[in-house]
């Protein structure tokens, strides 16, 4: 695939991810807990009827300089056990509310690094969500590891506690990059490491995440780490554009003295790194999602029955609105999003008072789920039939799009780019316009022009 660099160039601006419709900076602090309540209530009536629990673990044992996640440094570890314990009772307080015939499909441990604490608190904590709610048959339950800290032990605890998703976090085989980061190489060799995850049990799933834009990385360097990559044949594989967002994260202000790349370098590593993964069998899923073939995730794509949520992308089978405890979590409702407090130390205060820790939310309009709707089938599906869509959600074509901005000159200009095919009928996203689809569902979106310099570039 070529991509000119005037289209690089145009297409270069401030635009949201889309993992939620409107995106977080829209949620306002003025949600209450009778709002929250309202929400979660109201969730069992909604659809999908199954759930998604999310974990966040904030701890870190140290920052990396890029890193843009809600993440803290552990430090001497005295907040990880009242954390652990504030979380179950978050659980508790939530689960009231929720109906006891809706089954969990999945969990997703995230942060942070939750393998950053003592693992036995980790299984504990699994336990607990066991024994809290119902299960469907073979539920995916994941977790973020930073492999500087799994050794083969560690492995086998988490295999124990029924972990079968794990996503490692590599971000570069290149050990000076790493360092330039802040962050420490794999404990283990990758391939040993890949091989003991995948022993002995059926059905577990490795994602391996890359991010491309770092301080020194080059074209070949990154290319020579995708080839790496593609040896250890990974089922999944995640390629991040480094977001850079140093007036929300400070410490990434450290990479702009180390020289990040260009734009232009920025987008040739993405497209080497598109090419050796394709040709290589892979199968590109939404922004910079690679998945091998066989996975249920390409399937889902072939189908147009792609789902995506805070975690990551998901099928019919596994996905669910998602009820997110500890620091910062999102839950994501039928009817609303509500946010915890980021700092722990707060969070771990309020639990123990007894009272929900909200940040922040968000109620969504009938309008705004239509649009969320729409913007999702673009950003997972590539392809918006009208009328079947607005057969799935119950309204007439024509009112599914007078909620959007259909600006015949934007789309006729992205369809002369090459990005996007278009009629009355449909919106169809061409591979080369896969890569800008954060562009076309912007263009679509009509709360996305108050509110553009708040997200990081496109490339
Ligand atoms: C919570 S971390 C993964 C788990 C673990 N903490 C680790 O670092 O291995 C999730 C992923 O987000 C990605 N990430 C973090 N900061 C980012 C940024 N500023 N831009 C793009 N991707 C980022 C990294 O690829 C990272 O592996
Ligand atoms: S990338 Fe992972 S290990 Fe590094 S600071 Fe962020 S959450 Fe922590």
């Amino acid at each position: 695939m070529e991509i000119s660099s005037e289209l690089i160039c145009k297409y270069n601006v401030p635009v949201p991810r889309y993992t939620s419709y409107p995106p977080a900076n829209h949620f306002s602090g003025s949600f209450s807990r009778e709002d929250h309540v309202r929400l979660l209530k109201e969730s069992n009536q909604g659809s999908p009827r199954n759930i998604a629990l999310y974990i966040h673990i904030p701890f870190c044992k140290k920052i990396c300089f890029y890193c843009g996640c809600n993440a803290c440094p552990i430090g001497t570890g005295r907040l990880v056990k009242p954390y652990i314990e504030a979380v179950k009772k978050e659980i508790s307080i939530v689960a009231a509310y929720i109906d006891k015939n809706r089954p969990v499909s999945q969990v997703h441990y995230g942060g942070g690094t939750p393998n950053a604490v003592p693992l036995s608190l980790i299984t504990e904590l699994n336990e607990f969500l066991f024994n809290t709610f119902r299960f469907i048959e073979k539920p995916e339950i994941a977790i973020e590891c930073n492999p500087s800290l799994l050794d083969h032990a560690a492995v086998d605890l988490l295999k124990g506690a029924r972990f079968n998703r794990f996503s490692l976090g590599i971000q570069d085989f290149d050990r000076d990059i790493l360092r330039t980061v802040n962050r420490e190489p794999s404990a283990l060799p990758e391939a040993e490491l890949l091989a003991h995850l995948k022993e002995g049990e059926e059905g577990i799933t490795v994602n391996l995440d890359f991010m491309y834009g770092l301080p020194g990385q080059t074209v070949a360097g990154f290319a020579r780490t995708m080839e790496q990559a593609i040896l250890l044949r990974p089922d999944r594989l995640v390629t991040f554009s480094y977001a850079h967002v140093p007036w929300l994260k400070k410490h990434q202000q450290i990479l702009e003295k180390k020289g990040l790349p260009a734009t232009d370098q920025k987008m040739a590593m993405f497209l080497e790194g598109h090419r050796l993964l394709c040709q290589a069998g892979y199968q590109p899923i939404g922004l910079d999602h690679y998945v091998l073939p066989e996975d249920e995730l390409s399937e889902a794509l072939k189908n147009r029955m792609l789902h995506r949520n805070f975690q990551g992308y998901c099928t019919r089978r596994t996905t669910g609105q998602v009820y997110a405890f500890g620091a910062s979590a999102i839950s994501q409702l039928e009817k609303g999003f509500s946010q915890n407090m980021i700092d722990p130390e707060d969070y771990i205060t309020k639990i123990s008072q007894g009272i929900i820790p909200l940040e922040k939310g968000y109620v969504l309009s009938r309008e705004e789920i239509l649009i969320g709707r729409v913007i999702s089938e673009i950003m997972c599906n590539m392809h918006i039939d009208w009328l079947e869509l607005s057969e799935q959600l119950g309204v007439s074509a024509e009112e599914l799009k007078s909620l959007l901005i259909l600006n015949e000159r934007v789309l006729e200009e992205f369809a002369q780019d090459g990005l996007l095919e278009y009629s009355p009928s449909f919106l169809r996203v061409t591979p080369e316009g896969s890569l800008f689809v954060r562009n076309i569902a912007a263009s679509l979106d009509p709360a996305y022009q108050s509110h553009t310099h708040q997200y990081s570039k496109s490339v």
